[in-house]
């Protein structure tokens, strides 16, 4: 469906260049919800704004159904963008236009004729699940409501494509959800090939078929979800596959149950496969002069390895626990000190 070959971008930063995306290659098939995701800086946003042509890519190509969108002029340009539709994570909405008013937009600048542009936004709004807040403004809807305007709008020239950079990452957990369960309803009904961008790994398991794991401009990894989860290759796909089994930061707020240790650190292990394992508590702790209490934690074992995380009060001589810290990161553990006298 997408044929990605070589595409590289660079920007020029002063004296210096910097190529956002290099040299990646994919392939994305008709149908699927492919998930990108990395850290910030990885070239996400810029990988997935040059598959529309609202970055113009330095070289390679985009085949998309035979055509090589690259080779586009600004006439044929504008006709392939209305097949291929986008929502931000912050929803670049009109915000002087109504909902109806946003989500017909696109139509107007396709030229529909009004009744057919009523139908049709009325059609959306019903998909989208909106009904009733036709001629409401953005500024008076929930950022859950504003993302569906966004998602309504993006499907008003009955796109082939949806480019989805971070859609959710504005939304908190079950709006989030809601988001994710209307792309895949969709996906499914209008046989609509997504791509989405991400950096949490949640997103990605709950509904893409593929991902791909990007860094420095590039596809370090890419797989079917449930493969890339079971068996990741890349250090950093494995610190991806760890946030799903650790749940959101808890920061103060997990200590606050703790308040009664006054000595030693509180710390937090973070298992991500590779040999680290849970022996290793015990081998510590007769290693060095420290007591290693465990106060909550989660793990779960793959094939790959071990992968959650281990809340643990370390208590004994400050350098005792120092060398104990030394050796947990050594071990291909990060430790987050949480606490500390
Ligand atoms: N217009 C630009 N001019 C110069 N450098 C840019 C430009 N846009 C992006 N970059 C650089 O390209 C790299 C990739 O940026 P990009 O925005 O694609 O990352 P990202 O993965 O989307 O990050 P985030 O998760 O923070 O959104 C960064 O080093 C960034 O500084
Ligand atoms: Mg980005």
């Amino acid at each position: 469906m997408i044929h990605i070959q070589n595409l590289t971008k660079r920007y020029q930063v002063g004296s210096e260049v910097v190529s956002a995306v290099q040299d990646l290659s994919v392939q994305i098939n008709k149908g699927e919800i492919f998930g990108v995701i990395g850290f910030s800086g990885a070239g996400k946003s810029t990988f997935i704004r040059l598959l529309n042509r609202l970055e113009e890519p330095s070289e390679g190509s985009i085949v998309l159904k035979n055509r090589d969108i690259t080779t586009l002029n600004s006439r044929e340009l504008r006709h392939t963008r209305q097949k291929i539709g986008m929502i931000f994570q912050h929803f670049n909405l009109l915000w002087s236009r109504t909902v109806f008013e946003n989500i017909s937009f696109p139509l107007e600048i396709a030229k529909v004729p009004k009744r057919e542009r009523k139908k049709k936004v009325q059609t959306l709004i019903d998909l989208v699940g909106l009904s009733g807040k036709e001629n409401s403004y953005p500024s008076q809807l929930s950022g859950g409501q504003k993302q569906r305007v966004g998602i309504a709008r993006a499907l008003a020239n009955n796109p082939e494509v949806l480019l989805c950079d971070e859609p959710t990452s504005a939304l908190d957990p079950q709006t989030t959800d809601d988001i994710l369960e209307l792309l895949v309803d969709i996906n499914q009904k209008l046989n609509l090939t997504i791509v989405l961008i991400t950096h949490e790994m949640h997103v990605i398991q709950k509904i893409c078929d593929r991902v791909a794991v990007m860094e420095n401009g590039t596809f370090i990894e890419v797989g079917e979800a449930e493969e890339v989860f079971h068996h990741p290759k890349q250090k950093t796909t494995r610190r991806f596959v760890q946030q799903l089994a650790h749940p959101a930061e808890k920061t103060n707020l997990e200590l606050d149950g703790f308040k009664h240790i006054n000595s030693g650190k509180i710390v937090r292990l973070n298992f991500f496969g590779g040999d680290a394992d849970g022996l290793i508590i015990g081998e510590v702790s007769s290693k060095y002069h420290v007591h290693i209490n465990l106060l909550e934690g989660n793990l779960t074992r793959r094939e790959s390895g071990l992968y959650g995380s281990l809340l643990v009060h370390i208590d004994g001589d400050d350098h005792e626990i120092k060398k104990t810290i030394t050796y947990f990161k050594t071990s291909s553990i990060s430790v987050e000190v949480k606490s500390g006298a």
